[in-house]
């Protein structure tokens, strides 16, 4: 076991290796740096998360990884090449560019390979492997993890891209979950490295949905978490494109919402305020999101700041407040 799991790692750094090179210094890459340069990505960045481009062809890492003497059998169950009920190896990340993540210590680990014309699915990430677990796995973490430590606080981005746009306009302390929702795992892995977590994820009501939900992971654990919440229909990287370095880096020391006022943000949309229906409406639906936070602490801090927002008494709220369904007592 211990020796399939070196292959693997080993095959890993050979074919991120590879990937790189075809982006970087061939003509079957262009395509792909062409890509990631119209995205406004630069060298240097590709070169920190060592991006790379999986040639257009079937059999490219399938031959790579052969020639190389590794069992292709060993290489299916890595994740890296797939076989088709003939028993015919291919390649998994054709035509895509393609971005290794890396387990905390920056062993590579898997891929996330994004489409660069209209072939679907857009991304194709590594499925669960024995050395990958995308609930433990977070894209930029390697890259990110001194600045993590010094500033004590994260970042956390959807997408890939977000992660090299946000690191390359100068906020190094940022990564994202792949695909798949934030875990357990990952907000522990976070609760020891930082004090503060700055959530920005995408500016839609997806994004707003998934931003509560890393909420309730994270509030059990004693940290500041905050929400960047960015323009309609906007990502990070979106608005860095947009509005340049400068400007995010303005944003992201200036507009963070604490998770209260993004609660009270989100309720509040679409409601008129001056209506004294929709005004109680809008307070006993913050009553129930602020019931469902599992820190009592936490709790009495917000039913607090809303009988202050509203001039109403706490023992009012709280006697209107749904009973809490959380775990703790
Ligand atoms: P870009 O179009 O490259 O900017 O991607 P994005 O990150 O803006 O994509 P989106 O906001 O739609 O999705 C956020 C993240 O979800 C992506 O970075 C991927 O990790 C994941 N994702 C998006 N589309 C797919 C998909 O088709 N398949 C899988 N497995 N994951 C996806
Ligand atoms: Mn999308
Ligand atoms: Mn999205
Ligand atoms: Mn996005
Ligand atoms: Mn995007």
């Amino acid at each position: 076991d211990q020796v399939l799991r070196k292959q693997m790692r080993d095959a890993h750094r050979v074919v991120a290796d590879l990937y790189h090179e075809v982006l970087m210094k061939t003509e079957a890459g262009e395509v792909g740096l062409t890509y990631l340069q119209q995205r406004g990505l630069e060298e240097s960045t590709i070169g920190q998360y060592k991006i790379g481009y999986a040639p257009d062809h079937r059999r490219f890492t399938v031959d790579s990884l052969e020639r190389r003497g590794f069992d292709l059998e060993v290489m299916v169950e890595a994740g890296l090449i797939s076989k088709s009920r003939s028993g015919e190896y291919f390649d998994r990340f054709e035509g895509r560019v393609v971005f290794p993540i890396a387990d905390r210590d920056g062993t590579i680990v898997g891929f996330s390979g994004r489409a660069i014309d209209e072939r679907q699915p857009k991304y194709v990430n590594t499925a669960d492997t024995p050395l990958f677990n995308k609930s433990e796995l977070l894209f930029g973490f390697s890259q990110a993890r001194a600045t993590m430590r010094k500033q004590k606080r994260v970042l956390l981005v959807e997408g890939n891209v977000d992660v090299l746009q946000v690191a390359q306009a100068g906020t190094k302390e940022v990564v994202a979950s792949l695909g798949t929702a934030f875990s357990s795992q990952h907000a522990r892995a976070l609760a020891r490295m930082v004090e503060e977590v700055i959530i920005c994820y995408d500016g839609d009501t997806a994004g707003q949905e998934a931003t509560m939900k890393v909420v309730r992971l994270l509030e059990g654990y004693p940290l500041d978490v905050q929400v960047l919440m960015l323009p309609e229909k906007t990502d990070p990287d979106d608005y860095i494109r947009t509005n340049g370095a400068e400007q995010w880096r303005k944003l992201v020391e200036s507009e963070r919402l604490s998770v209260l006022d993004f609660m009270n943000r989100t309720l509040r949309r679409g409601k008129n305020m001056n209506r004294e229906g929709e005004r109680i409406r809008f307070i006993e639906s913050m009553l129930v999101e602020i019931s469902k936070t599992d820190n009592s602490i936490r709790r009495d801090l917000y039913v607090k700041k809303l009988a202050n927002e509203f001039e109403i008494p706490v023992e009012t709220l709280l006697s209107r407040m749904p009973k809490t369904s959380s775990k703790e007592a």
